[in-house]
This record gives C-alpha cells, structure tokens and sequence, in this order.
C-alpha cells in the first residue's frame, strides 16, 4: 500500500515506518518537526535502505495538507501527528486542541475529499483514567483526566461519527500503554527535548551520566512495592501493531478499537533493577511526592487485539531496558541538530 504517515518522523512513527518499509508498503511522511528531527527520517531510510517522501507540513495548514493528499494520493493514512505532553496540555489547553483536534480535523476533511478512507490513528490508554478493575478491556468507562487525553477522547469521537455517516470508512484506533525501548540497531529511539517527563527516558538520561538521578514519584500506591505500575510495550512490537491493524482493515470496514500493552505491569523499582542489569550502571534514585494526575495502576487486556489482529508483544522488559541503552549510549544527546534541511 501507499501510505501518509503524520509524525512520521517523531518516537512512535519512524519505528513504525521501518516496520510499514520492510513489509513492502510504500511510505510518505508528513510532520512538521515540532517535536523531531529531520534525521530521525534520514535513519529510517538508511534502515530500510528506501526512500521516504517527506513533507515538512504542519497540519494546521489546511492547504498544505490537501495539496500533499493530492501529491501522495495514498491508500490510507497512519495519523501520529500530534503533542503529548499532559503538563504543557493542563498549562495550555488551546494549544492542545487546536493542534490534536483542529489538525485531525484538517486531516480528515482532505481525506473525505480525496477519496482516502483508511485510518489508523494513535490513541492512548489515557482515555480510560483511572480505571476500577484490570486489566484493563476496550469496553472500560472513558474518562481522561487532562486536556491531553480529552483530545484524544474527541478525535475517537469525531472518528465514530464520521463511520457513522459513511460507514465505507475503514478506521482503527489504538489505544497504546507505555511504549518504550528502540530499534535494535540503536539507530532510531526517543529523543525528547529537554528533561524527559516520561519514566523510562529519564532513566537512560541518568544511566548515560545526563542526569543526576531520579525522582520515583510515590512509594505510597496501592500496589505491591508501592510504587506506580504500568504496562510498558516495546516500541517495536507496537510497530507491528499498525501493521497488522493495516491487515486488519483491509478484510474490515467500520470502526474497530484495540488496546496495545502487553498485558503485564511492572513497577518503578522493577523498572530501575532492569534498566541497572541491562546497562551494568547503577540508577541513582530518591522517592519524591507523588505526581499530580498520577494513577497507582495501569495494565492492558491485549486479548482483543490477538484475536482480531493476530497481533501480540513479543518482547519482554529486559529487551526494553536494552534497546533503550543501546539508542541512549549511541546517541547521548538524541539526534544530532539538523544542518541541512
Ligand atoms: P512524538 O512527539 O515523538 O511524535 C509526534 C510527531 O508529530 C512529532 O514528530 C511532531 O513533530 C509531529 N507533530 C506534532 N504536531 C504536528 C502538527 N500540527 N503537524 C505536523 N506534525 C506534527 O510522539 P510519539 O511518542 O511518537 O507519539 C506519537 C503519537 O502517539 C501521538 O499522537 C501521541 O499522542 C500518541 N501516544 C504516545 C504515547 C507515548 O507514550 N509516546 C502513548 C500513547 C499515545
Ligand atoms: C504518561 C502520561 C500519559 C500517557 C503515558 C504513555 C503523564 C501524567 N501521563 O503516563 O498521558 O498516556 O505516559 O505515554 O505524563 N515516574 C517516576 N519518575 C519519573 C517519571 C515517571 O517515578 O521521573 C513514574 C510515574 O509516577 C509512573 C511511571 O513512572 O508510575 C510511569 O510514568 P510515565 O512514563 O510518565 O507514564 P504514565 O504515568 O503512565
């Protein structure tokens, strides 16, 4: 297939482009590089050994976005493209919805306009809050609890109301857990701008001698060591998510919803003891308050997504830890500032 992935260049979508090239579709990227590097997607072709159309656009643009739907004419669309930081949502929340929503917005419209009815878009479990019982199923009650999530509630929202209305639509949305780890060359990996709000990054920066140690937001959860638990999934198996969601829809119509975890919590002390054998350093650490927003526990049902998409995580929480030092060693300070556009 001939697909438009937006944010392809960003943590989530470059992976997933290596995985899309190497099954023998056909990609064009399109991202604005708010939140990456133009090198991120200069490595994925080196991966690959393809090459990737890329279109520098952000999609409030509305114009840019028809005019790279007319260019690229693809089979369906990967829809990544967005911000994801929960503080910066709360501090400013219009930000938050005119990008996510006004942009899926623009995105959509150039679709139903050019004729492209295939949709994967990346949603979150941060939809289902803090949820009573686990692990947690597709049908659990929606209730984020910051702007972040809500937008990610109301582009589910939108895109249910646009199947309904022309139900040859075919639309898959993935709720991720935690994605963390790297490609296994240590080529591509996340690389967020400036300190990293999420567990895993901020470990490797401490590992790697970036930071000096790090904060375990809580040892007072509900939970067996009492500190947070999640269901952290190895960015590549989530990779092969999108694909086999992409093989999914081509046999579906409709609007279908997976969650993507590997169906197992672990928790921060679990974590820093993994990320410490796999690296050989040691992760200097201190229990700080809890986070404000913060849930004790969060883990998936991937039930659903086996039997529907024959899909399932294959790789464990030493892998994770492993991938992830291999990207940090390789590539202390992220990627290398763009020179050339
Ligand atoms: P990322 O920030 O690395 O990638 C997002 C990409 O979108 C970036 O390259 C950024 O430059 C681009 N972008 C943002 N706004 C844009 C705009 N208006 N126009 C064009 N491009 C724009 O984030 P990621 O971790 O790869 O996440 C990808 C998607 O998955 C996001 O929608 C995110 O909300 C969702 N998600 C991420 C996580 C996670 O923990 N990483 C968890 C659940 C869901
Ligand atoms: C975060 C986002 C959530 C998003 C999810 C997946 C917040 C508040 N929520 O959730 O919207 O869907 O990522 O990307 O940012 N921790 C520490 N010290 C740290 C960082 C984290 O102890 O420096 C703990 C947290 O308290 C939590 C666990 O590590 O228990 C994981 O945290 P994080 O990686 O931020 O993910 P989530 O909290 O699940």
């Amino acid at each position: 297939m001939k697909l438009l992935i937006t944010g392809g260049a960003g943590y989530i979508g470059s992976h997933t482009c290596v995985v899309l090239l190497e099954a023998g579709h056909d990609i064009a990227i399109l991202d604005d590089l708010s939140n990456s590097s133009r090198e991120a997607v200069r490595r994925v072709e080196e991966l690959a050994g393809k090459a990737v159309a890329f279109h520098q656009v952000d999609l409030l643009d509305e114009q840019a976005v028809r005019n790279v739907m007319a260019i690229e004419q693809p089979d369906g669309v990967i829809h990544f493209a967005g911000r994801k930081a929960v503080g910066e949502s709360v501090e400013q929340p219009l930000l938050y919805y005119r990008n996510n929503v006004t942009g899926t917005l623009n995105l959509l419209q150039a679709m139903q306009d050019y004729n492209v009815r295939t949709l994967v878009f990346s949603s979150s479990a941060t939809v289902y809050g803090e949820p009573d019982t686990f692990p947690i199923t597709e049908d659990a009650p929606l209730n984020p609890a910051n702007p972040y999530g809500r937008t990610k509630l109301m582009i589910e929202r939108i895109c249910i109301d646009l199947v309904a209305a022309d139900p040859s639509w075919r639309v898959s949305l993935l709720r991720y857990f935690n994605p963390v780890g790297a490609h296994l060359s240590g080529r591509i990996g996340e690389a967020p701008d400036g300190p990293p709000n999420n567990l895993l990054p901020f470990i490797a920066q401490v590992a790697v001698g970036r930071r000096e140690e790090l904060s375990v937001f809580g040892d007072d959860w509900p939970t067996p060591d009492g500190t947070g638990v999640r269901d952290y999934i190895h960015v590549m198996d989530l990779a092969d998510g999108h694909a086999a969601a992409l093989n999914f829809l081509a046999d579906n119509t409709g609007l279908h919803i997976h969650s993507l975890g590997t169906g197992r919590g672990y928790s921060v002390l679990e974590v820093i003891a993994a990320f410490e054998s796999a690296s050989g350093r040691r992760i200097a650490y201190r229990i700080a308050s809890r986070r404000a927003g913060d849930i004790p526990t969060s883990w998936a049902d991937p039930g659903k997504a086996r039997r529907e998409l024959g899909w399932q995580a294959t790789r464990n929480l030493d892998a994770m830890c492993a991938d992830a030092w291999r990207w940090q060693l390789q590539n202390p300070q992220g990627y290398p500032k763009d020179t050339s556009g």
